[in-house]
């Protein structure tokens, strides 16, 4: 026998070994099959509603599932759940590792993102999974983020030139000290897990622009290349846009990129201070 036959008699799992006769095949003895692991059954309570179904009320609806099948996030379980149990069940989801923001909902009493989001394998207690909180629903969980999309596009968020016969022609530098000062606000996903956490934003949303649009707000603020700060200041005077936040803090608390969304606020109000005083100053 050819050393590649010894090979590739060793790959598919025979054994070969010298002999009086010459080299002989033994088969491996055959372990014993492992016992069947003991289903892991998982009950999911998910809420549910479809408006294009006359009459139907918003309800939940629970699905049970062997966490020994299913993988180690909730976004698997819901993945799961559309392929194999419910494919009317709808959320949105894209890139399952916390990139795109789309699969944010409220999973077990916080807002946070379905793929970053481990299932709690005590299988004693369903895990309870909504839309993110007080906004209008499009359907199961899938929130109506029109709102938020139109607070983040009246902050203007790209950078603002007072002169820009000099855009597309050169590269507007920033020094690496400049550039640090972006770090911790760049990285939003724009989830907005924060801003439907936030007390204030639920009572006020049409007029509070809540912490993500606010912390956006504040990212084209301190960019060094932008020359727009005094005007998106004075665009935030009003009693609403930026004075409704009480500093509670759940939007730091429950961003799940570990951003800190109420700190970028509180900048935002000392530069407000400051702006204030020079306008009074200027009368
Ligand atoms: S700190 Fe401000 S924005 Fe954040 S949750 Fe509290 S009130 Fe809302
Ligand atoms: S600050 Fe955090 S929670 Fe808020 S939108 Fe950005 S990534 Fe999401
Ligand atoms: S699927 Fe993209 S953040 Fe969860």
């Amino acid at each position: 026998m050819s050393v590649a036959c010894l090979t590739s008699l060793s790959r598919c799992g025979v054994l070969a070994s010298r002999s009086p006769a010459g080299l002989v095949a033994v088969r491996y003895a055959q372990t014993a099959a492992a016992p069947a692991a003991q289903p892991r059954i998982k009950k999911f309570q998910i809420y549910r509603w479809d408006p294009d179904t006359p009459g139907d009320k918003p309800r939940m609806q629970t699905y049970d599932i062997d966490l020994n099948t299913c993988g180690p996030m909730v976004l698997d379980a819901l993945i799961k759940i559309k392929n194999e149990m419910d494919s009317t069940l709808t959320f949105r989801r894209s890139c399952r590792e916390g990139i795109c923001g789309s699969c944010a909902m409220n999973i077990n009493g916080g807002n946070t993102l379905a793929c970053l989001n481990k299932i709690d394998t005590n299988i004693s207690k369903p895990s309870k999974i909504y839309p993110l909180p007080h906004m209008y629903v499009v359907k199961d969980l899938v929130p109506d983020m029109s709102n938020f999309y139109a607070q983040y596009k009246s902050i203007e968020p790209y950078l603002k030139k007072k002169d820009d016969s000099k855009e597309g022609k050169e590269q507007y530098l920033q020094t690496v000290e400049d550039r640090q000062k972006l770090d911790g606000l760049y990285e939003c996903i724009l989830c907005a897990c924060c801003s439907t956490s936030c007390p204030s934003y639920w009572w006020n949303g049409d007029k509070y622009l809540g912490p993500a649009v606010l912390m956006q707000a504040y990212r084209w603020m301190i960019d060094s290349r932008d020359e727009f700060t005094e005007e998106r200041l004075s665009k935030l005077q009003d009693p609403f846009s930026l004075y409704r936040c009480h500093t509670i803090m759940n939007c730091t608390k429950t961003c799940p990129k570990g951003l800190n969304p109420g700190k970028a606020i509180a900048e935002i109000k000392k530069m407000m201070a400051t702006y204030k005083e020079k306008q009074a100053a200027a009368v």
